[in-house]
C-alpha cells in the first residue's frame, strides 16, 4: 500500500487522472471500474481536458461502475448513469457498447446482480479500480457490517449513507433506500485499485481504513491487503495520519506515506 499526500486535491486529482491514462494508452482493451460521488469528479475532469487537448481515444475502452440506485433509470438526473454521463462519458469517444452500469430499473434487482456479476466474471480482472470512500468507510455501496459480500448485490442503505447521499436530492424522502453494488470480489481481485479523498470530513475513516485494523467493519479496511493499491489524499484527508507527537516520523508499519506536495508528472504524461 502506498499514500500520496497532496497539498491541494487538484494536484492528486491530476496524478488520478495521469495513472488512469496511462492504463488507457498502454492497453489493448482496458478495463476500467469506475466510481461516483464527490471525490472522483476531479480525475474525470482532469480527464475529460486531457482528451480535449490530445485527443487520445477513449474506443477501445470498457467501463464497469461499482453501483446504482435502485429506482432510478438512467434518465433520472440523480442516477448513476447520469452523473457518469455528466461528468465523464459525453466528453469523451467512449463506445456506449463498452460502458456498463447496473440497471436500476431492472424489473427484478436480484435477476439484474446476477446479470451485472455475470457481465464482470467474463470481463476477467479489471485493469484499474477507481474508488472514493464512504463516510462510514463503505466502498462502492458495500456497507459496514458483520458480512461483506464477493459478488454483485442488492443493498440496503444505511441511515448514515442515505443521510450522507441526501444533498443529491431535493427531498429528504427522494433519497433511495436500496442499490446494487459490484461485491467485494472484483474491487480485490483489480490489478490496480486508486482510492480518492479530500477533505477534512474524510481524515477520520481515511485513518480508520489504513492504519486500523482490517475489518468488515469498515469495508475500505480490506484493501490493506490489496498488492497494488495507491490512495490519493489532499492534506486535510491526510491530517490523522501525521504523528503530531512526532512530526517528523511519518513512515508507519509496512505503509508508505509520501507528503509530495507537488506532484511530479512527467514520468506518467508524456
Ligand atoms: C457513494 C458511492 C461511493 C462513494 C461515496 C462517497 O455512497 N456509492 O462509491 O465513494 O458515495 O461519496 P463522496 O465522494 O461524495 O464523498
Amino acid at each position: 500500500m502506498r499514500i500520496s499526500v497532496f497539498r491541494d486535491s487538484v494536484n492528486a486529482d491530476r496524478v488520478g487522472a495521469s495513472i488512469l491514462l496511462k492504463e488507457i494508452r498502454e492497453k489493448l482493451n482496458p478495463k476500467l471500474g469506475l466510481a461516483t460521488g464527490s471525490s472522483p469528479v476531479g480525475i474525470y475532469r482532469q480527464l475529460a481536458e486531457l482528451y480535449r487537448r490530445n485527443h487520445f481515444s477513449f474506443k477501445h475502452v470498457s467501463s464497469f461502475n461499482l453501483d446504482e440506485y435502485v429506482g432510478l433509470s438512467e434518465d433520472h438526473p440523480q442516477s448513476y448513469a447520469a452523473f457518469m454521463r455528466e461528468h465523464l462519458f459525453q466528453h469523451l469517444d467512449i463506445e456506449p457498447r463498452n460502458i456498463h452500469i447496473p440497471n436500476g430499473i431492472a424489473e427484478s434487482a436480484e435477476e439484474e446482480c446476477i446479470r451485472y456479476e455475470k457481465l464482470l466474471q467474463e470481463a476477467g480482472p479489471l485493469d484499474i479500480q477507481l474508488l472514493g470512500i464512504g463516510l462510514n468507510g463503505h466502498i462502492g455501496f458495500n456497507e459496514p457490517g458483520k458480512n461483506l459480500s464477493s459478488e454483485t448485490h442488492l443493498v440496503t442503505l444505511t441511515e448514515e449513507t442515505r443521510r450522507a447521499n441526501a444533498r443529491w436530492f431535493l427531498l429528504d424522502g427522494q433519497t433511495p433506500r436500496q442499490a446494487i453494488t459490484m461485491g467485494v470480489g472484483p474491487i480485490m481481485k483489480a490489478k490496480k485499485v486508486l482510492l480518492i479523498a479530500q477533505g477534512e470530513e474524510k481524515s477520520s475513516i481515511i485513518q480508520e481504513a489504513f492504519l486500523g485494523p482490517i475489518t468488515t467493519h469498515c469495508p475500505a479496511s480490506l484493501l490493506q491487503l490489496h498488492p497494488n493499491l495507491l490512495v490519493l489524499l489532499d492534506e486535510a484527508a491526510a491530517s490523522r495520519l501525521i504523528d503530531d507527537s512526532q512530526p517528523s516520523f511519518r513512515i508507519y508499519v509496512n505503509k508508505r506515506i509520501d507528503f509530495l506536495y507537488e506532484p511530479d508528472l512527467r514520468e506518467l504524461v508524456q
